[in-house]
């Protein structure tokens, strides 16, 4: 019998202080963290304003899967869609996906947008089984440093 056939369930809340050093190991675990991206006040800007929060799913008292979700104005948007790997393809990925499409809803946002990078192919075929298509777009960036693009 699979994990999600023996019922295993994920409770989602939005982010307390308590659950920020949990949530960056998570991040680290999954492969998400990168050099220029320092985690911690990532999580500090998401919470900063009520136009984003972070999602937290727990399984018992641990912290196993997260959403940055938030708007911009205009389009919703996701980053940081993590289950830790020891809890992978039991439906936490596609639960804490519909708890941040809800919370879009609620803010009146018709739309959610997501990066993935090219080489992430494994992670296209989640986002396809949970209903998502890829739209053709080329993205512009510029950090507003001054420095170089990262990749
Ligand atoms: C992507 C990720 C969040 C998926 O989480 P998950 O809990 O394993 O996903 P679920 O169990 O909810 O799977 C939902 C569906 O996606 C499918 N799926 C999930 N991972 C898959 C994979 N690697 N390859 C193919 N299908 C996959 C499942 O089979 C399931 O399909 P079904 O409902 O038709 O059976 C998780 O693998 C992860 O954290 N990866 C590392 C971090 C990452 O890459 N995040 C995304 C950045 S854009």
């Amino acid at each position: 019998m699979s994990a999600r056939e023996a019922g295993a369930t994920l409770s989602v809340a939005p982010i307390e202080d308590a659950d920020v050093a949990d949530i960056v190991t998570l991040w680290e675990r999954c492969g998400l963290t990168r050099p220029w991206n320092e985690p911690a006040a990532d999580i500090a800007l998401a919470r900063r304003d009520t136009n984003a929060t972070i999602l937290v799913g727990r399984e018992g008292e641990a912290i196993v899967a997260t959403a940055l979700v938030g708007h911009d104005g205009h389009r919703g948007w996701v980053y940081y869609v993590a289950v830790d790997p020891g809890h992978q393809k039991k439906g936490f990925g596609r639960t804490i996906m519909e708890a941040a499409e809800d919370w879009l809803r609620k803010t009146g946002v018709e739309k959610i947008m997501l990066l993935v990078r090219p080489e992430n192919t494994a992670v296209r075929a989640f986002y396809e089984s949970i209903g998502y298509g890829e739209q053709p777009r080329i993205i512009f960036a510029k950090w507003l440093d001054g420095r170089p693009l990262t990749p």
